[in-house]
């Protein structure tokens, strides 16, 4: 796969490109998540590991990414898979060493590729030394990095705080007789961000990573970060507030989502910012609203440079939501803000081929299409480019179970399907750590040597991309058009139209087709109207604008 080449660039896209870069590489770039236990093995134990990445860099360049976002790579004792740290600056010896990490960097680099870090700031391990220390006893020098609370009366619970997994969010330290509170699960005792030595050591560990000279970082969960010093009781939910809050009962509104969240934010951004050249900052911002997701960009330049969209993630696949969702997201973000699109995740809601896609080829291919022609920075998460299922793995296995949703985050970690074998490719062992699905259905080999695979769409589109600028940072203008299509301008000459219905439509356009859906259709002109079948999606040169 080295043979290929990056699609070529003219100068003038060049020089767009590089002021675009000066701004943030992910700006007009895409990002590939790849979990990394479930990506690539290379020593045969059936867990993914960073020399299993390394190996299969040469597949991402051909791919035509440019960032690459691992999940925690730290070492942890794996109750959250990675999410519980229990030493921030080392390597988990599942994936390798520093070394081995150093090396990653040094490969993706020279291949134009930016590695992003998953980095979790809210909560450590319950295995980590400082946790053990403030246990320890009341007086310990660590005690106050976490937050702790007497019994209530008789014992009880010191309020009703809930956390994000459906349960109470503390738990009770028989050692030193108090509680200590947790949104995750009782494994991850929260940090006390108003501790300044919290903040402190976090500067520390945030410039021991991006000095190795990464990409930038994910930031988890960010929007759990600060509590409600008084330790109010949450309010009841009511019909205003998410699905999530509504099934637990109340609003998460004093264990999390606390405005001062922010100041930490932008004390992060400036950290960054003395970096060259500069590094991107990506939050997790888990909110239930695109209104409260874009209060993480601040001013649009002094917080995040990237927030996660929970809203669009979790809309149905349906034009009339999509749309919904796009106009507000980009008419809400404030000036000089950049958007960033993902439709699957390694946790509850899973694979988008799935959800929205039911696994249905054409509805796949154009969820890919629309997720790779929106104006912002796509995510791409891996095994979505091969259209890559959930495989049924009947009862929970391995996963930590979300117990609010009921739902394992197996289906979406399965291994990377790279070719129809046993292993499927990923591990020459006979156990992987989690199942597979069928390789014979989906895989990289396969899809590699056929241009028309859902693969080579994804290489075509990113591809396309890189020489077209108005698809990569060209402003984006959403057209009306038929009951289950969506359109948009992208630029001056950029035209995109996809449509989810189950009929034919006709949208108004001119121009000659560069990538449909169904690639017989490539190079195909239009002369006044566009015709798309039901479960099809095109990308236009439009000489209609
Ligand atoms: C984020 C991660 C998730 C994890 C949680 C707690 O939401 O994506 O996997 O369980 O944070 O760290
Ligand atoms: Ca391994």
């Amino acid at each position: 796969m080295t043979g290929h080449s990056r699609g070529k660039t003219t100068a003038n896209s060049r020089n767009q490109r590089a002021s675009a870069a000066r701004r943030g590489w992910w700006r007009g770039g895409v990002i590939y998540q790849a979990y990394p236990r479930s990506w690539s093995d290379s020593n045969g134990d059936g867990i993914g590991d960073l020399r299993g990445i390394i190996d299969r860099l040469d597949y991402l360049e051909w791919l035509g990414i440019d960032g690459l976002w691992l999940n925690p790579l730290m070492p942890s004792p794996d109750h959250d898979w990675g999410y519980d740290v229990s030493d921030y600056k080392a390597i988990h010896p599942a994936m390798g060493t520093l070394d081995d990490f150093d090396e990653l960097v040094a490969q993706a680099a020279r291949r134009a590729i930016r590695i992003v870090f998953d980095l979790v700031p809210s909560h450590t391990s319950d295995r980590h030394a400082w946790f053990l220390d403030a246990r320890s006893s009341k007086s310990s020098r660590y005690r106050d990095y976490y937050v702790w609370r007497r019994p209530g009366p008789r014992g009880s619970l010191p309020n009703n705080w809930m956390n994000y997994f459906g349960r109470a969010a503390w738990s009770f330290d028989d050692g030193t007789g108090e509680y200590y509170m947790h949104n995750f699960s009782p494994h991850q005792p929260q940090l006390n961000w108003w501790n300044a030595e919290v903040r402190e050591e976090f500067d520390r560990i945030l410039n021991f990573w991006l000095e190795r000279g990464i990409g930038g970082v994910r930031l988890d969960a960010v929007q759990a970060l600060l509590y409600d010093k008084q330790f109010r009781d949450n309010p009841p939910a009511t019909r205003a507030d998410s699905d999530k809050e509504r099934r637990i009962g109340q609003r998460l509104k004093y264990n999390a989502n606390h405005p001062d969240v922010h100041r930490i934010v932008r004390r992060w951004h400036s950290l960054a910012a003395q970096f060259d050249p500069q590094r991107l900052l990506l939050g997790e911002t888990w909110v239930p609203s695109i209104r409260q997701m874009v209060k993480y960009y601040g001013n649009g330049t002094d917080e995040f440079d990237l927030t996660w969209n929970l809203t669009f993630l979790r809309s149905p696949f349906a034009s009339r939501p999509l749309r919904q969702i796009i106009e507000l997201t980009l008419r809400l973000l404030p000036d000089d803000a950049w958007a960033a699109w993902a439709a699957s995740t390694h946790d509850d809601e899973g694979r988008a081929t799935t959800r929205w896609c039911g696994g249905v080829p054409a509805t796949i291919r154009c969820a890919m299409l629309l997720l790779l022609t929106l104006r912002g920075t796509p995510i791409i998460y891996y095994g979505d480019e091969i259209g890559m299922t959930e495989p049924l793995l009947g009862k929970m296995r391995r996963a930590l179970r979300d117990e609010e949703s009921g739902r394992s985050r197996d289906g979406s970690r399965t291994p990377m399907q790279w070719k129809a074998a046993p292993g499927a490719g990923f591990t020459s062992s006979t156990q992987p750590w989690l199942p597979l699905g069928d390789a014979s259905v989906a895989n990289v080999e396969t899809q590699s040597a056929d241009r028309g695979s859902v693969l080579w769409l994804v290489r075509d589109l990113l591809a396309l991309r890189r020489t077209f600028d108005d698809l990569a940072v060209g402003e984006l203008a959403l057209v009306s058009s038929p009951a289950g299509t969506l359109a948009w301008h992208r630029g001056k000459s950029a035209f995109i139209a996809v449509n989810l219905g189950t009929s034919m439509r006709r949208i108004r356009t001119s121009g000659q087709i560069l990538i449909c859906t169904d690639r017989t259709r490539d190079q195909e002109y239009v002369a006044e109207w566009l015709e798309l079948r039901s479960r099809e999606a095109v990308v236009v040169r439009s000489t209609s604008r």
